[in-house]
């Protein structure tokens, strides 16, 4: 009896969180929750060659909102080339990261419900197939798997057991080779210059 109330109780709660496009006042909140999650060495890590200077591919930064509206996950994805397939073409993708989830809020489906949101809103934007450096455990649920990797190297060091692959579009990865490079729209800094 107790399981059937908790299960009823469970269907009408309200939900604790809601998945959401990231805008510009999201910013200083997101940096604040990936440095409190990941530390202060993420900016060095190869995927962040990658990221560094460009724009999230459209559509594809998005967040996760507590009831409040404050951003309690983060995830985003970038344009990249997966190097180039046997017939010589450049194969257009994405590179996933970083999914982070203030810690406050693990373990209630923050981490599952924005990436399939993402990869869902990737799907259908038309993109092949999505790549990210990452724990395999965690990333196997959703269909992530180091075999359409493996001629494929990142731009610095990287643990080839962690570098993983989706496929949107079957067969998309086959027989792509060569390193990861951006190929997002760059970030336009502000000019240094005074208006005359
Ligand atoms: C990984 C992360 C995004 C998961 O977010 P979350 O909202 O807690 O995830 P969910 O609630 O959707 O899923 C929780 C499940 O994932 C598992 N999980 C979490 N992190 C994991 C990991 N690194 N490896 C394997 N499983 C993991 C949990 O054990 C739990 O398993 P269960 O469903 O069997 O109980 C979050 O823990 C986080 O931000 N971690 C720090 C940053 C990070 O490691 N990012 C990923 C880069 S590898």
């Amino acid at each position: 009896m107790a399981a059937v109330l908790n299960a009823v109780r469970a269907f009408f709660a309200q939900p604790t969180f809601k998945i959401d496009a990231e805008n510009a006042a999201d910013v200083v909140a997101r940096e604040t929750l990936l440095d409190r999650v990941m530390g202060a060495d993420r900016t060095k890590k190869s995927s962040e060659k990658i990221r560094r200077g460009r724009i999230p591919a459209e559509g594809l930064a998005l967040v996760a909102r507590d009831r409040k509206g404050h951003v309690i996950g983060t995830v985003r994805l970038w344009n990249i080339e997966a190097g180039v397939n046997a017939e010589g073409h450049i194969v257009d993708a994405l590179l996933l990261g970083p999914l982070a989830v203030d810690c406050a809020h693990e373990g209630k489906g923050i981490g599952s419900a924005l990436m399939r949101a993402a990869l869902m809103e990737a799907k259908n934007r038309g993109h092949g197939a999505v790549l990210l450096v990452g724990d395999a455990p965690y990333y196997e649920r959703f269909g992530f798997f180091a075999t359409k990797t493996a001629h494929l190297v990142m731009p610095g060091p990287f643990a080839r057991d962690r570098f993983l692959a989706l496929e949107l579009v079957p067969g998309w990865l086959d027989g792509a080779a060569g390193m990861i490079t951006a190929s997002g729209r760059r970030l336009t800094q502000p000019s240094m210059r005074k208006a005359a």
